[in-house]
């Protein structure tokens, strides 16, 4: 049997999309990979939680306790060494990345973000505050996006889209929601799936 790809779930939050991606390991929407590893940005997060449930180990490692970004991110690798992480899934992680990290690791990291890119992306683009400028801008449609991860912010390739209808009356609290429910916890399963299946085999 092939030996399954090492993830590595990097989260700052609450984790639903970690959550998604536990549940879909159990159902075997994810089969070809295996959550080998949760780290976060933030010792109080409750993805660290969701990561005690379900048995998988976590690390925390917090920025500002380091002298540099390099020192920042050389515990980083040195952490991804030590699980022997194949796959980094970025998963409502809030802490900067530099390309010193990111070109370590080329289609090796994948992220989710809570827009169609190229719209309401890039540097300051980041949970709410996505659904806020949606609405601020009077789109109708808006969407997930998961791509890979290099250098440019949510510049990376990008591996799947799924629209969803902006309605009357949202608010950003609701169409984050929404934008969750029918984009996010589908299409971050099945994306990490394709990029695990194809790591397992060599591609
Ligand atoms: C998600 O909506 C994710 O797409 C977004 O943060 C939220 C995290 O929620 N990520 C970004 O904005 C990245 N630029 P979660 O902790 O419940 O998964």
């Amino acid at each position: 049997m092939l030996k399954k790809t090492k993830i590595a779930v990097f989260v700052s939050g609450g984790g639903t999309n970690l959550q998604a991606l536990l549940d879909a390991q159990k159902s075997g929407i994810l089969q070809s990979g295996e959550i080998a590893l949760v780290l976060s940005s933030n010792a109080n997060a409750y993805a660290l939680t969701r990561a005690a449930e379900h048995s998988v180990p976590s690390a925390v490692v917090v920025r500002k306790e380091f002298a540099s970004q390099q020192d920042y991110e050389q515990q980083l690798k040195q952490i991804l060494t030590e699980y022997d992480i194949d796959l980094i899934v970025l998963a409502g992680f809030m802490s900067i990345l530099s390309e010193n990290f990111t070109a370590a690791y080329p289609k090796r990291i994948l992220n989710i973000h809570p827009s169609l890119i190229p719209a309401f992306c890039g540097k300051g683009y980041y949970g709410l505050k996505v659904h806020e400028a949606a609405l601020a801008y009077g789109v109708k449609v808006t969407g997930a996006t998961v791509h890979f991860v290099n250098e440019i912010p949510d510049g990376g390739e990008i591996l799947m889209q799924k629209a969803v209808d902006v309605l009357p009356n949202d608010t950003p609290e609701i169409l984050q929601k929404r934008v969750m429910e029918q984009a996010e916890w589908i299409l971050l399963p099945k994306a990490t799936e394709q990029v695990a299946k194809a790591l397992q085999k060599g591609i």
